[in-house]
């Protein structure tokens, strides 16, 4: 049996019609640039979180990016961010001239470690990006009680937790900011690049929509050296009608990865997810603990099934971040991770038989 780590073709059969009829109504309009399916878009996704404001951007990384930017962080500037993450988190910082601090993560739910956070706030210290990884809310109370007792902003990395709740709430709408992506293999995802913040703050909402088109407040008329990050109308309206479906998805991620548990319980060489209290995990990723991974993803991969590594070197070892000094040793739960860590196949569509074989192949050499 052959079984892909993601299957989009499903997911676009499901929906197929009511994608081409409203890539023919933008068509129709020629409304590409902030169109209307963007400010419809905003609109739903705000309500879906349950904030006031969202802002349609062209992705992730400029969605924490100009976060950043609109809180005035910069040059001088350090950001405390999870070392075990997706680059784009600490990127971001880096890009606005301000220092990523990275901290280290806890060892069962990957998110960063709120006990080791204090230690890393210094006087230069301006924010903290939560990164909610895997698709589980980060523990937000902790992070936003230190945030309140040390004046520092919360901006939320919520690119892989599209719908993750945390104590009833949707993830986005705790921080100043809550930053999503729309790359397309996420839960609610496009086809091609995208992103959108999420903000109950009206002045960072307005420097956002400021930042976003080249500082203009009207044509011709710029008041801010801004950026060009548009969410494109085209991409807009696919996520539209995607978002209708988002709800349903999550529940069929979240049975899915349930039905992985009930199975891989058998085998007590392999870690399965752990669900906090008071979160409600999305299994943007399904991920499995295991020694001798490398090992497993070859035979895995023979037997016709697709893993991946999220992520296989923390951000400390990265060349990108020699600069930063950090060494091996450093963030010692990351490094760990980083060796043991092994990502399933997970979408909405994956079936019961496949989840089935899966397991099958890790009981025979496990
Ligand atoms: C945790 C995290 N942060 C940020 C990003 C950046 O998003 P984008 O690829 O849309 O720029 C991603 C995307 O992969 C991510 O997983």
């Amino acid at each position: 049996m052959k079984v892909p780590f993601i299957d989009l073709r499903a997911q676009y059969k499901e929906i197929q019609k009511d994608f081409s009829r409203v890539i023919k109504d933008v068509l129709k309009r020629r409304d590409f640039i902030l169109g209307l399916d963007v400010k419809l878009f905003e609109k739903e996704f705000a309500h879906y979180c349950g904030v006031k404001f969202a802002i349609g951007l062209n992705s992730g990384t400029d969605a924490l990016f100009l976060s950043l930017v609109s809180c005035g962080i910069g040059k001088g500037d350090e950001v405390i961010v999870p070392v075990f993450t997706f680059i784009a988190t600490a990127l971001a910082v880096s890009h606005t001239g301000a220092r990523p601090v990275f901290v280290d993560v806890d060892e069962q739910t990957y998110n960063i470690d709120v006990n080791k956070i204090e230690k890393a706030i210094t006087k230069r210290t301006k924010a903290i990006i939560p990164v909610h990884l895997y698709g589980q809310a980060a523990d937000m109370n902790a992070i936003l009680k230190i945030a309140k007792k040390c004046k520092l902003k919360v901006i939320e990395d919520a690119a892989q937790a599209h719908g993750a709740e945390y104590q009833n709430k949707k993830v986005g709408s705790f921080g100043i900011t809550g930053c999503f992506s729309f790359y397309p293999t996420k839960n609610l995802g496009a086809f091609g690049d995208g992103g959108m913040v999420v903000t109950n703050d009206k002045k960072v909402y307005n420097n956002l929509l400021l930042l976003r088109d080249c500082g203009r407040k009207r044509r011709y008329e710029h008041i801010v050296k801004g950026y060009n990050s548009r969410l494109d109308t085209l991409q807009a309206a696919i996520l539209r009608v995607k978002l209708k479906r988002l709800d349903k998805w999550n529940r069929l991620r979240r049975k899915n990865a349930f039905f992985y548990n009930t199975l891989l319980k058998k085998i007590d060489r392999i870690i399965t997810p752990f669900e906090a209290r008071d979160c409600l995990h999305v299994y943007h990723q399904y991920v499995v603990r295991l020694k001798n991974r490398d090992r497993v993803i070859d035979i895995l991969k023979k037997n016709g099934i697709d893993t991946s590594v999220y992520y296989p070197i923390p951000l400390h070892l990265q060349a990108a971040y020699k600069d930063l000094g950090y060494k091996k040793g450093d963030f010692k739960i990351a490094e760990k991770l980083s060796e043991e860590i092994l990502s399933l196949p997970m979408h909405p569509h994956l079936k019961k038989d496949e989840i089935e074989y899966i397991v099958a192949v890790l009981k025979r050499y496990l």
